[in-house]
């Protein structure tokens, strides 16, 4: 069935789609991970844009970071810095008005850096509880003292 612009905007075909902003036709439906920690929702607008129209992946990087960086807050208990960017997949584009969840959990505590996988899942707004997985990513964090040089990670911390 074909969409249509009405008096308000785009319109919304029967999949759930917003005419302008269609879901990517092979984007695979999958379940949320059960071994990973909900961090952060965010809505991205259409000011987060490229010039396709699509979310620009700074933008989704920086937000990536930040989620990456809650978890080991716990552990550092203080300044920390992000030393690496180890991986970064875009797996599927995002859109605005895609509900972004970024799920996070620690893979390696160091002595002074802690690794974390990010995955973050799109819902599409008006089709929401089916989630497409768009990137996922491996960033490691490093625990710094006030003069930003590294400090052993607090054994209490977790
Ligand atoms: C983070 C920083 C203090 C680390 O200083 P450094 O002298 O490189 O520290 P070290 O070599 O002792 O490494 C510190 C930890 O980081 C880890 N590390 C360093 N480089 C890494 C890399 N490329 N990938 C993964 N881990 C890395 C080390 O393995 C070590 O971890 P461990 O103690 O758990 O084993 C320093 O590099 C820095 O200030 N970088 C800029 C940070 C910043 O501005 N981030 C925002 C960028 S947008």
């Amino acid at each position: 069935m074909s969409t249509e612009t009405g008096p308000r905007g785009p319109s919304v075909t029967p999949s759930g789609a917003i005419s302008s902003n269609p879901l990517p036709a092979g984007g695979p439906r999958v379940p949320l991970p059960t071994d990973k920690e909900l961090v952060l929702k965010v809505v991205p607008m259409p000011a987060d844009c490229n010039a396709n129209g699509d979310i620009f992946g700074g933008w989704v990087m920086a937000q990536v970071d930040v989620a990456g960086s809650i978890v080991p807050a716990r552990y550092t208990q203080g300044r920390m810095a992000t030393v690496a960017v180890n991986e970064f997949i875009f797996k599927q584009p995002v859109r605005v008005g895609d509900i972004l969840s970024f799920f996070a959990g620690v893979t390696r505590i160091g002595r002074t850096s802690i690794t974390v996988s990010v995955e973050v899942y799109a819902e599409r707004y008006t089709t929401q509880g089916q989630y497409v997985k768009v990137t996922e990513a491996t960033l490691t964090y490093v625990a710094i003292d006030a003069e930003g040089r590294p400090r052993p990670i607090p054994q209490t911390a977790g």
